[in-house]
């Protein structure tokens, strides 16, 4: 299994320093924070750290926090005894005893609510917890990993991160840069996934237009990495010759052209990463209702999806409104 540093891909010093980092971090054995925007290859850094170590040949269990219905969450990390609850038909063992001695993602922390922060907290400081209606105090050997992509400082600052558990989680700290911070590592990765695609379609003669590494370096790449990666795809599904080009209209977020480091582009980056703060302030007080995080936002629902859509942010399941609760 290649799942070690081949998987972070980029010559840019920043992300030479980020590779270093991994590999100090995983022949140590404390919680690790990454930070980083959406896509600029978090889990894939998690998962360095974890294949490097000496925990290789243990399980590595990646959780979505964000999308762990809130009244789920303890029962989902802990387990639960049978009848805990009105659905607990049978017991169940949890992600963290899945993990055993091996380590634990816990991807998009910062959308856990307060409550399950404490539970969170509760286990990080001794490795112990309980089932949900269990009694019995239980253990875990597993190394724990969490990523962000808000700042969990801030919103410790904001009330909404304890900060308690910050400073429990925050002991060793990887931070993933932006693509558009990583110089030409935005035309390598596009050239190794055109290169995978076109061996995987056999296809070897492909190549991207002028035009095509024109947008590819110039591009504010807002989703990062992995936007990077649906777009080569894309532009490589559409083209049915051998020069790739830019398909359709470039979303209206970073116009195509736009230099990414103009005044607009600029604008454009801090006025999404406002918006985002925004929405998933409104969401964690909320509990993730759509409803609610609308009022709150002094806007009808409908818009506020479409805010939150606009944004990349998943509402958890099971926290949209029934059609019933329609005004
Ligand atoms: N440095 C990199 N080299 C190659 N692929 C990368 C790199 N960083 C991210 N990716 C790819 O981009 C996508 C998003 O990465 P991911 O780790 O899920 O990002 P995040 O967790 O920060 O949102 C994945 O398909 C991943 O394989
Ligand atoms: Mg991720």
């Amino acid at each position: 299994m290649h799942q070690g540093l081949g998987q972070l891909l980029g010559s840019s010093p920043a992300l030479e320093s980020v590779r270093a980092q991994v590999r100090r971090i995983a022949q140590l054995d404390a919680t690790v924070l990454i930070e980083g925007e959406t896509g600029t290859g978090k889990e894939v850094a998690a998962r360095s750290v974890h294949y490097l170590g000496s925990r290789r040949d243990r399980p590595f269990v990646p959780v979505n926090c964000g999308a762990l219905a809130d009244a789920l969450v303890e029962s989902e990390l802990f387990g639960h005894e049978r009848g805990a609850f009105t659905d607990a038909k049978s017991s169940s063992f949890g992600l963290v005893s899945e993990a055993r001695d091996g380590t634990l993602f816990l991807d998009e922390v910062d959308a856990l609510s307060l409550k399950a922060q404490a539970a969170l907290l509760r286990f990080l400081q001794d490795g112990s917890y309980r089932r949900v209606g269990g009694t019995g105090q239980r253990r875990s050997e597993a190394r724990v990993i969490v990523a962000s992509n808000a700042n969990l400082q801030a919103l410790a600052e904001a009330r909404l991160f304890r900060q308690d558990l910050l400073y429990r989680i925050n002991v060793l700290t990887v931070r993933l840069p932006p693509l558009r911070e990583r110089g030409d590592d935005a035309l390598e990765l596009a050239q190794h996934f055109l290169r995978r695609l076109s061996a995987h379609h056999h296809r070897p003669a492909v190549r991207f237009s002028p035009g095509t590494l024109q947008h590819i370096r110039t591009s504010a790449w807002p989703g990062n990495v992995r936007e990077l990666e649906n777009f080569v795809q894309r532009a490589f599904l559409l083209s049915d010759q051998d020069d790739i080009e830019v398909p359709g209209h470039a979303p209206a977020a970073h116009p195509q052209g736009e230099a990414p480091n103009s005044l607009k582009a600029a604008k454009q980056r801090a006025m999404a990463e406002l918006e985002g703060d925004f929405v998933r302030r409104l969401l964690a007080q909320s509990q993730g209702n759509i409803s609610q995080a609308a009022r709150l936002a002094g806007q009808d629902r409908s818009a506020f999806r479409r805010l939150v859509k606009r944004c990349g942010i998943a509402p958890a399941p099971g926290c949209e409104p029934k059609p019933t609760d329609a005004p």
